[in-house]
């Protein structure tokens, strides 16, 4: 969405793509395992892949054919079953939901009514139908539901059921560890890109004190020798919680991480291999990630740090929409969209680096912030509370960037996801950074 003044022929072919983009990584996941593995709880934490499908369907339905197209509803009598907020995710399993192949019809129609309706949707008149805003907001929640349901797969114990090319391997990462930036006003947020979320509006000038960041991701192996230093048995890189969270469930490495004599091997998507040096670290918590930082005397960047490394060129003074500048992110730019299962090498994506030269901001990992999720200065809720609103608050950190799991539409430079400080099923990792001497 580079040009603010896009035809509607451009919004409509905008809305196209990245709807079905979607719909065929979403008709992937749901298809590459059988009917018990769609149905059945693989984690706790996660819903059960059929809800995710239905659900996905429910939400296009309410917004596009209800609040946008004001038709009936379609099957009054199940959008309380997917509604994020009746039922948590581990009660999910024990609901009536559909099954399989009701789900996916039920998907479908959906969307063929939504098809039409975009044929002769205007992008304006309301706030919802401008610039094509609630097909863009589906399109972002069916891709975020995506990235959810590839995190079930791979908390699935089983066979290896998805497959994907490695990213390019990259040469060892030689340039400099970290990155200076200045101190002095950036702006952060945006209030001109018309799929932006709520949570993200309205740009506001922030004041950050100058300060160093890593170039890179932290990586499995700067993040072993935290471990084999002690690092998970030294109360003293902890905040009390996180001490006490670890204790508890005796976590002493990354989830999915598992010592086998002299090595350390991962499970990853239904396949054991050794954790490779070079890449960012994945499956850390906010705390194992804030303990990292204090053991390497540093500290994970704030949101505003995060945000003025990626958007802040030094040049024009201005906040660029991605790191590499204004365009839309194609695969020579950043590890995106589940087109690889895994990081690509710390240091690889050179074009997408950012003007001060830091690297794999987008995509590859989610990078834990130290800042809790809270409302920019005049936040107005949009289109709905329980977006974003509701979760504000000390309980949620920010993670910013986004992985490979995420797509290119779900993903910016003021793009905002948070989460549990405990959490790490998610593909999360982090880099670190520190105030600049003097400042
Ligand atoms: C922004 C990733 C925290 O998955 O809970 C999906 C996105 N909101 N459906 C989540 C979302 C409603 C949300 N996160
Ligand atoms: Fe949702």
């Amino acid at each position: 969405m580079t040009d603010p003044a896009l035809d509607a022929e451009t919004l409509r072919e905008r809305a196209l793509t990245t709807l079905t983009t979607a719909r065929a990584r979403t008709t992937l996941l749901t298809s590459c395992v059988d009917e018990p593995d769609l149905t059945a709880q693989h984690s706790p934490l996660m819903s059960p892949l059929v809800w995710d499908l239905a659900h996905i369907g429910n939400q296009e339905e309410q917004w596009l054919l209800r609040a946008v197209a004001g038709r009936d509803a379609m099957r009054p009598e199940i959008d309380g079953l997917y509604d994020a907020f009746e039922h948590p995710r581990s009660e999910r399993p024990s609901l009536p939901l559909l099954a399989p192949a009701e789900a996916r019809a039920y998907a479908s129609e959906v969307r063929g009514r939504v098809l039409d309706l975009l044929e002769g949707t205007a992008f304006h008149g309301t706030r919802l139908t401008e610039a094509g805003f609630a097909f863009g907001m589906i399109a972002q929640h069916e891709q975020q539901h995506d990235e959810t349901m590839l995190i079930t797969h791979q908390l699935r114990i089983g066979p290896q059921a998805l497959t994907a090319p490695d990213p390019d391997p990259a040469p060892p990462f030689t340039g400099p560890s970290e990155v200076l930036v200045p101190g002095g006003p950036f702006t952060m947020g945006t209030s001109t890109e018309p799929w932006a979320l709520d949570n993200e509006r309205p740009a506001h000038r922030r004041e950050v004190a100058p300060y160093w960041i890593d170039t890179t991701p932290v990586t499995n192996g700067a993040y072993r020798a935290f471990i084999d230093d002690g690092g998970y048995d030294d109360e003293r890189w902890w905040t009390p919680d996180g001490w006490a969270h670890i204790r508890r469930h005796g976590i002493h490495a990354p989830l999915f991480w598992h010592r086998d004599g002299g090595q350390w091997l991962r499970r990853r998507f239904g396949v054991t291999e050794v954790v490779p040096p070079d890449e960012p670290v994945l499956h850390v918590s906010w705390f194992e990630a804030d303990a990292y930082a204090r053991w390497a005397g540093r500290r994970l960047p704030t949101e505003a740090e995060w945000e003025k490394a990626a958007r802040h060129d030094p040049v024009s003074g201005r906040s660029t929409r991605y790191p590499w500048g204004d365009a839309d992110p194609a695969p020579r730019h950043a590890n995106l969209g589940q087109r690889h299962l895994r990081p690509a090498p710390a240091g690889s994506y050179p074009e997408g680096e950012s003007p001060l030269g830091v690297r794999q901001l987008i995509g590859d990992v989610w990078e834990w912030t130290a800042s809790d999720f809270l409302p920019y200065p005049g936040f107005q809720v949009f289109p709905y509370k329980e977006y974003s609103e509701v979760f504000f608050g000390p309980e949620y950190k920010v993670l910013r960037g986004g992985s490979f799991a995420v797509d290119e539409v779900a993903c910016r430079g003021t793009f905002r996801n948070w989460d549990y400080p405990i959490r790490r099923q998610i593909f999360s990792g982090f880099r670190t950074a520190r105030a600049a001497e003097g400042a």
